[in-house]
């Protein structure tokens, strides 16, 4: 039995890194999966984070299980960030729970749709691969729509048409910020509308907020999110610390609901754990509780704060200098200037990218999507004169 099993292709992004690694050339440039890195090309643990396990280790006297939904402390702390400071639970509608990371996040509340009889999510397109992946796994349908414009924002029609369409039992999964791959997000004004739609539409939203901070800022990368959950009943909420805590394999997420009626958020939080249960029974601890530590000193806070600051500006200047190289070749690098986050995308055809890993050592996936935090100032100029060869 085993063995009528179809071998599975190896995850395009996850097998970047093996072909980038085996790469023996110096110069080789690593594009490919979404880690933050510094100018110096590495991707240290920050220093709060440093400081926060150095405190866990210290301090904590027990490692018994805390349940299905994690850490609480970690949970409850992000909400502010998330939700805002003026009412993180929406008096009483939201709660959440730890999951591992963004992933884990989004398999329970793709999970949870399907439990509650939902048939089919609207994603735009392209998006992240997981995101249809796990719909897949689910025997979730799909309804695709496109995501970018020509004008090289986003194609609002095609979003409209989706959402006029729509039927009972669909979901909607939008990316909060910092969209992945294109880097293209909606504007503030396209997010009132959104919701506006969303809420006319009755679709339920799911939002996945993997990036925040790395976009404009946490406050301004949060708007989309915000402005829909003050428009609908009720909602998905899907968060990934592994960026903006650098945490990517100690794997910290957490998934929140958001109910009309506040009596009934422990029933349908009652759903996630099982669904965890089922799936990992309990969320790894260590990640989770780094992060509370950090959220529950003021000091430590300010410090992540300002790494993350130190992160987003500098995949802004990098976005800049590509932005200030313009037409290279036969592409324009100037919209990835106004674009946000780690990535963006370069029209390059699929010979265009095998030649950049062939030729210049220069790894991305096969959609040209670029990880522009792989980019600095020593490797830049070799990645504009790569893309000007290629592209010519
Ligand atoms: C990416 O898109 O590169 C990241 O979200 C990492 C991942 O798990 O795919």
């Amino acid at each position: 039995m085993l063995n009528d099993l179809k071998q599975q292709p190896a995850d395009a992004l996850l097998a970047l890194i093996k072909l980038h690694n085996t790469d023996p050339r110096a110069d080789k440039i690593d594009l490919g999966v979404g880690v933050y890195k510094t100018g110096e090309g590495e991707t240290p643990v920050f220093a709060a984070i440093k400081a926060a396990e150095a405190k866990l280790v210290a301090e904590q006297d027990s490692k018994a299980y805390l349940g299905p939904e994690g850490d609480m402390g970690f949970v409850e702390k992000l909400m502010p960030y998330i939700f805002g400071k003026d009412s993180p639970d929406m008096g009483g509608r939201i709660e959440g729970m730890q999951t591992p990371g963004g992933t884990g996040s989004l398999r329970l509340a793709l999970a949870m749709v399907k439990r509650a009889g939902y048939t089919r999510v609207i994603v735009g397109k392209p998006s992240w691969p997981n995101h249809n992946q796990i719909c897949a796994d689910l025997g979730l349908d799909v309804l695709e729509f496109n995501h970018a414009a020509a004008d090289g924002g986003t194609d609002m029609e095609a979003l409209r048409g989706a959402l006029a369409s729509a039927q009972t039992g669909d979901a909607i999964l939008l990316h909060g910020c910092c969209h992945n791959p294109t880097g293209i997000d909606y504007t503030d004004a396209e997010w009132d509308e959104i919701a506006l739609l969303i809420a006319d539409s009755k679709v339920l939203p799911i939002l996945d907020l993997a990036y925040q901070g790395l976009g404009l800022g946490m406050e301004e990368d949060a708007y989309g999110l915000r402005r829909v959950l003050v428009a609908v009943p009720e909602a998905l909420i899907c968060y990934s610390c592994d960026k903006n805590f650098g945490l990517y394999r100690d794997r910290v997420g957490a998934l929140y609901a958001m109910v009309s009626d506040p009596a009934d958020l422990a029933r349908v939080m009652s759903n996630g754990h099982s669904l965890a249960r089922a799936n990992w029974s309990q969320p790894p601890d260590h990640g989770a509780a780094a992060v509370r530590l950090i959220l529950e000193d003021e000091a430590l806070t300010a410090q992540w704060l300002d790494e993350l600051d130190q992160m987003r500006d500098r995949m802004r200047q990098v976005r800049a200098k590509l932005a200030a190289a313009g037409k290279t070749g036969g592409v324009d690098l100037t919209p990835v200037g106004g674009q946000n986050g780690l990535f963006s995308i370069i029209p390059f055809t699929p010979e265009q990218v095998q030649e950049m890993r062939s030729k210049h050592g220069i790894y991305f996936a096969a959609s040209g999507r670029i990880n522009v935090a792989g980019l600095t100032m020593g490797n830049i100029d070799q990645f504009i004169a790569a893309v000007a060869d290629v592209t010519a």
